[in-house]
C-alpha cells in the first residue's frame, strides 16, 4: 500500500463492478477510505470487503445517483463515518443503443437522467462541503464518444460531451477554493459495457484493436491509473482539462 492518498476519503459511483471497481481498489491501494456506491448494496459490499483485504477501510452504499434521497443519504452516511470528503469520482453511467429508425425520446431521458443530470446532482450535493475545508477533487469519467463518431450511440455521445463542459465550466469557478475538476476520456475498455455494446453492434475486439495503435482493448486499470493521479496532489496544477487514455483511438 502506499500513501499518496493517505487519509483522504473518496466517494466513488458505479462502483460495483467495471471501471468504478477498479477505481475505488486503486484510491483505497494508495491510501485512500472509499464509499463505494452503485445501484446495488450488496455488490458495493463486496468490493468493500477486497478494499478491507488491502487493509483499508470501506462503506458500501446504495446510491442510485437519480435518486434525490440517496444522493442526500450518501452524503450525510459518508460525513458520519469519516468527517468530510475530499474526492468525487462521478463514475456511474449507462450505455444504450439508438436506432435511427426507431427513436424514442424515452432513452433519451434515460441517458441523460443517468449520466449527466444525476452527475450534475451528486457534484452539487457534494460541493458545499469541498467549498467550506477549500480542498476538493472530483474526477468525471466522460469518453472519447464525446469526441469521435461510434454508430448508434449520439446521445451517449451528448451526454458525455455534456460532463466534459460542465468539467470545464465548474473547474473554473471552483479553483479559488482549492477544487479541482477533470474528466478523464476513456477508449474502448474492457467491462461488461463494452462487451454489451460490441455484441449489440456484432462488433469484435480485433476490429476495435486495429483502429486502436496500441493494438489493444485496455484494461479498467488504466483508467485507475490516470484517476489516483487525478486525485491526488500531484495534479495540483491541473483543472478543468480532459485526459483521454484509449491507446491513441482517437488521433486516428
Ligand atoms: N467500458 C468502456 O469502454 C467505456 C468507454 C468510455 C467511457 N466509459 C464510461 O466509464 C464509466 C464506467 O463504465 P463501465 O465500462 O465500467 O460500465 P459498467 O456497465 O460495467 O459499469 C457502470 C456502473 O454504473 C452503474 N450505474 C448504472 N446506472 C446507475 C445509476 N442510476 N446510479 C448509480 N450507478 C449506476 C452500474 O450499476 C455499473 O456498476 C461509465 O460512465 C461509462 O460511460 C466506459
Amino acid at each position: 500500500m502506499s500513501d499518496t492518498l493517505k487519509d483522504k476519503i473518496a466517494i466513488v459511483t458505479g462502483a460495483r463492478r467495471g471501471i468504478g471497481k477498479e477505481i475505488a481498489l486503486k484510491l483505497a491501494k494508495e491510501g485512500a477510505k472509499v464509499v463505494v456506491t452503485d445501484i446495488s448494496q450488496e455488490d458495493c459490499q463486496k468490493v468493500v470487503e477486497e478494499i478491507e483485504k488491502l487493509e483499508s477501510e470501506g462503506l458500501a452504499l446504495k446510491l442510485d445517483v437519480t435518486n434525490e434521497e440517496d444522493i442526500k443519504n450518501a452524503v450525510a452516511k459518508t460525513k458520519e463515518k469519516f468527517g468530510k470528503i475530499d474526492i468525487l469520482v462521478n463514475n456511474a453511467g449507462i450505455c444504450l443503443l439508438e436506432d435511427i429508425k426507431n427513436l424514442d425520446l424515452g432513452v433519451v431521458e434515460k441517458i441523460l437522467n443517468i449520466n449527466l443530470k444525476g452527475l450534475i446532482e451528486l457534484t452539487y450535493a457534494i460541493l458545499p462541503e469541498m467549498i467550506a475545508k477549500k480542498y476538493g477533487k472530483i474526477i468525471n469519467i466522460a469518453s472519447i464518444a464525446a469526441l469521435v463518431s461510434w454508430s448508434k450511440i449520439h446521445t451517449y455521445s451528448a451526454s458525455k460531451g455534456g460532463v466534459i463542459g460542465f468539467t470545464k465550466g465548474l473547474a473554473g469557478d471552483v479553483a479559488q477554493y482549492g477544487i479541482n475538476v477533470n474528466a478523464i476520456a476513456p477508449g474502448a475498455i474492457e467491462t461488461p459495457m463494452l462487451d454489451s455494446i460490441l455484441k449489440e453492434l456484432r462488433m469484435t475486439r480485433e476490429q476495435v484493436c486495429q483502429f486502436t495503435p496500441k493494438g489493444r482493448i485496455g484494461k479498467p486499470e488504466d483508467i485507475a491509473n490516470a484517476c489516483r493521479f487525478l486525485a491526488s496532489d500531484e495534479a495540483d496544477f491541473i483543472t478543468g482539462q480532459v485526459l483521454i487514455v484509449d491507446g491513441g483511438y482517437s488521433i486516428k
